[in-house]
């Protein structure tokens, strides 16, 4: 069974549609660890309720490390980790914090995340606004390959939504949430079959 580790820094609603998807065998998979960096996170109580390990690493951690790059230090954590969990694949699921390109390359071709539009429109941390006040008609969801140049990966899955003149900030919100809960397990399945295959077997 392919082993995932789930990054997420808040509310982790994917995190959630992954593991009903997981629960309702309809992806084939085992969330083996939640990555979260903010102990607020609702995403951790999801994580409890459904007996996920958890790893939480704050921003802020003093991680023992009194010199080089912080950055560095944090994500070696994060490799000792995941490699420790035996993780076949990383799925960002609402992760505020920029991979840098030591564990981008560390986990090449076993990143996937999930953005808020159709890229390559609107990427950034604050795509489903920016598309909003763009007043475009439609806008999206990718699911994605996650590479160096961020939001510009290889795209695995991309739906369109429609904006409608009625459609609010929130209400677009909603509708874009509902697609990504739908297409990311999907296409992590896809991914899994496609491109780890025989790991499932
Ligand atoms: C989602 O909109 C996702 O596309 C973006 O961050 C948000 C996370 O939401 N990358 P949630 O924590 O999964 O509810």
């Amino acid at each position: 069974m392919v082993n995932l580790a789930v990054f997420c820094s808040g509310n982790g609603s994917n995190f959630q549609a992954i593991l009903d998807a997981v629960r309702r065998n309809k992806l084939k998979a085992t969330v083996a660890v939640m990555i979260c960096d903010n102990p607020k996170a609702y995403a951790l109580r999801r994580a409890r309720r459904h007996g996920v390990p958890i790893v939480l690493i704050g921003r802020d951690a003093p991680w023992g490390v009194s010199t080089g790059d912080p950055r560095k230090a944090y994500e070696k954590i994060l490799v000792r980790i995941l490699r420790n969990q035996r993780v076949d694949l990383v799925v960002l699921a609402g992760f505020m914090r920029i991979l840098t390109p030591y564990f981008i390359r560390a986990w090449r071709g076993r990143i996937l995340n999930i953005h808020p539009s159709y890229l390559p429109a609107f990427k950034g941390a604050h795509a489903i606004r920016d598309a909003f006040e763009a007043g475009v008609k439609e806008t999206g969801v990718t699911a994605h390959l996650v590479t160096e140049a961020v939001d510009a990966g290889p795209i695995l899955m991309q739906e369109k939504v429609k904006v409608s003149q009625k459609d609010s900030l929130e209400s677009l919100e909603k509708k874009i949430h509902r697609i990504e809960h739908q297409i990311y397990p999907k296409a992590i399945g896809q991914f899994i079959k496609n491109s780890l295959g025989g790991r499932n077997k």
